[in-house]
């Protein structure tokens, strides 16, 4: 089975070559420099971007794996969710390159391609798992019993995380993409320098939007400015070491969140054997650290190796003695009462299987085309029948199922 993976639903133009699960070639055309001028993406210009990227892409995937079009046997490609006019560019082209060469056509979940990206190495992971999609545009806990069975168990009320992220990179002056920019800035900066609350979200569920707004806020007060100054004219008043401490706060912050609400999703999902981090901010280095030391912790059993994510572990890591718990963390192991208050009387158990985690490699942490042709992949040997490529839609935005 070779498949030829296709993605275009943002600012990247990228195509794939994937043989019987083993990646061929990969070729990722980005459009990061033409929108860091505007400080975000155009969708127009992005669509026209992808129309003059999109054949050479392809064909560069094709003569890099030293395949021709009879070899191979499948084509997918992204069709939701995601920018309109770039979705339309790769679907378009999928569904000629289907009807011209007669091949079966996959459209294939961008999120599900984010979780696929973990099977782009040796080390894959195991089910039943838990996985936290972080991206630009979703925040969301899946749990996957077997290949191809995502079922939603949190998913953010408002903002996603990354978008967060670019929202208060622009407030901070930080170049696009404001997750990188942030990451940076972060790494001078003090994390507990500001103190921001935590969303108040029953169950697994997030919210981003009040996290920003209290970013904002605080940086209206440090430059006692009133509620009503220009959002775009603060970074004229931040010094570096402001922004540097304000960039790490807002990290750890954001980190903080998406660990505690892992943490309650291991509680409740309890045969959990991989934990599955997809989507672009699962590139932060920080978030691989804190995710790695919790893992690090089950490790001191003897039974928990943290992976691939160890790699990410930074200098410094903090000793934990041996009876302190693991991932999930003690402290959020205790249950809620029915007013909704942590019961303190209440012991935590243990989890029946110790989780190990799992990080893309940071080249397939954003949008790729080699994650699009291993969801196919899996799709195909799950036994899901091709897309007529006459009717295939797109839609912009969309759950997955
Ligand atoms: O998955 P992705 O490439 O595109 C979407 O499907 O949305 O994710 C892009 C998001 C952006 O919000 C970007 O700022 C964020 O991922 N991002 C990061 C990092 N690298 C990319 N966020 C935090 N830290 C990073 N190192
Ligand atoms: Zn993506």
């Amino acid at each position: 089975m070779i498949i030829l993976g296709i993605e275009s639903s943002c600012d990247e133009t990228a195509a794939a070559i994937l043989k019987d699960g083993e990646l061929l070639s990969n070729v990722v055309v980005s459009q990061i420099d033409i929108f860091k001028a505007y400080g975000g993406v155009i969708p127009e210009v992005a669509a026209r971007s992808h129309l003059e990227a999109i054949l050479p892409v392809i064909d560069k995937a094709i003569a890099d794996a030293h395949v021709t079009w009879d070899d191979i046997t499948h084509i997918a490609v992204t069709h939701t969710p995601g920018l309109l006019g770039s979705l339309l560019i790769g679907t378009l082209t999928a569904r000629t390159l289907a009807i011209l060469h007669n091949k079966p056509l996959y459209a294939v979940h961008h999120l599900k391609s984010h979780i696929y990206s973990n099977w782009l190495s040796d080390q894959t992971p195991e089910f039943p798992l838990l996985a936290l999609v972080i991206s630009g545009g979703h925040t969301q806990i899946i749990y996957m019993p077997r290949h191809n069975d995502f079922q939603i168990i949190g998913t953010t009320l408002d903002d996603a995380v990354g978008e967060c992220f670019d929202k208060i990179a622009k407030i901070l002056g930080l170049p696009y993409p404001g997750g990188p920019s942030i990451a940076k800035a972060a790494q001078k900066g003090n994390p507990t320098k500001y103190r921001f609350p935590h969303p108040q979200v029953d169950g697994l569920n997030f919210s981003f939007s009040g996290l920003k707004t209290a970013v904002l806020r605080t940086v209206q007060k440090e430059c006692d400015v009133g509620l009503d100054y220009p959002s775009h004219d603060l970074k004229n008043l931040l010094t570096t070491e402001q922004i540097a401490d304000f960039a790490a706060s807002f990290q750890k912050t954001a980190i903080d969140i998406l660990l505690e609400k892992l943490n309650l999703a291991l509680l409740e999902y309890r045969d959990i054997k991989s934990i599955v981090f997809a989507g672009g901010v699962s590139a932060n280095k920080e978030l691989r650290g804190a995710a790695s030391r919790r893992g690090e912790r089950c490790s001191s059993s003897g039974s928990f190796p943290p992976a691939r994510a160890a790699t990410y572990i930074p200098d410094g890591t903090e000793k934990v003695a041996k009876n302190e718990q693991s991932f999930p963390d003690s402290q959020s192991m205790t249950s809620r009462t029915e007013s909704g208050d942590p019961d303190k009387s209440a012991r935590p158990q243990a989890l029946e299987a110790k989780p190990k985690i799992f990080f893309p490699s940071p080249e397939f942490s954003g949008d790729n085309a080699a994650m699009v042709a291993m969801a196919a992949y899996w799709e195909i040997k799950s036994g899901v029948s091709p897309t007529d490529p006459y009717k295939l839609t797109l839609a912009p935005r969309s759950l997955l199922c």
